[in-house]
């Protein structure tokens, strides 16, 4: 997986990609990440790449001449993997769905403004299209790359140890994931849950299960929703769970163990 970022700080990306899970991706040549400096596009000695608003206004906006030639000068001399996004407060949302897109290609690169502006000849003519992470602004679009690395590079094949954590975790099929616990199996007067002790396999994968549901409807029921409510078989296991209350404080007709109260 190659992936190019284009930033007026290239070392908060090498930085925070240096360790943990990036750095050996990389070190493990699963991850080829080239951070590259916005200023290198730019023409005068001072490496200018911003200037006030046409129209006035407060703040500086990011030209689109520098950021042209960045892109181009990447292109000609190491080719660039496309798609190119741009990260801004009004891209696409990025979600788990949206890591497992971009994790299906060989490569994609990001463009990092700075909030106060881009000249939208950018956005219009340079990217191939535009990612948020999320309805809040950040001064830059470092943070949210780095984000979007990190979701994304952790589901190519080999960068993590175990495959299955994967396909067991929250989002993987639109719910939360069930609580996890480990020993020691009682801490300052709290326990774990006595079947995850029982050793019996089927019984821990349907208290898991339903644990899974549970979370999603108490704290996420738009996840729920989404993907149509509970089916039958979903509310029969709260129901064999216990989990009478969150059914019916949710909606489900707890008697019939079937249909979803309007
Ligand atoms: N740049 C500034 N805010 C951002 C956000 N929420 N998502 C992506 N890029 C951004």
């Amino acid at each position: 997986m190659r992936i190019d970022v284009f930033t007026l700080f290239p070392e908060l990306i090498e930085g925070f990609s240096r360790a943990s899970l990036l750095g050996r991706a990389r070190e493990a040549a699963l991850l080829d990440l080239r951070a590259h400096d916005l200023r290198d596009g730019a023409s005068d000695a001072r490496r200018t790449v911003d200037d006030a608003p046409f129209g006035g206004g407060a703040g500086m906006v990011l030209m689109p001449e520098p950021l042209f030639a960045a892109v181009e000068q990447v292109t000609s001399t190491e080719g660039l993997p496309r798609p190119l996004f741009f990260l801004t407060p009004g891209g696409r949302p990025f979600d788990q769905g949206v890591a497992r897109e971009l994790a299906g290609l060989e490569g994609f690169s990001l463009l990092c403004g700075r909030y106060e502006g881009v000249d939208q000849r950018v956005g219009d003519h340079l990217v191939d299209g535009e990612l948020s992470i999320g309805d809040f602004v950040l001064a830059g679009g470092e943070a949210a790359a780095l984000v979007v690395i990190e979701a994304v590079t952790r589901l190519v094949p080999s960068v993590l140890g175990n495959e299955a954590s994967v396909t067991e975790e929250s989002f993987a099929d639109g719910l939360l994931e069930y609580p996890q616990y480990t020993r020691p199996a009682e801490f300052r007067g709290w326990g774990v849950p006595e079947v995850l002790r029982s050793g019996d396999h089927a019984k821990v994968a349907r208290w898991r299960a339903a644990q899974t549901l549970v979370r999603t409807l108490e704290r996420r029921p738009d996840l729920v929703a989404a993907r149509g409510g509970l089916g039958p078989e979903e509310v029969l296991l709260l129901l064999e769970q216990g989990e009478v209350e969150v059914l019916a404080r949710h909606g489900y007709d707890v008697e019939s163990g079937k249909s979803r109260q309007s």
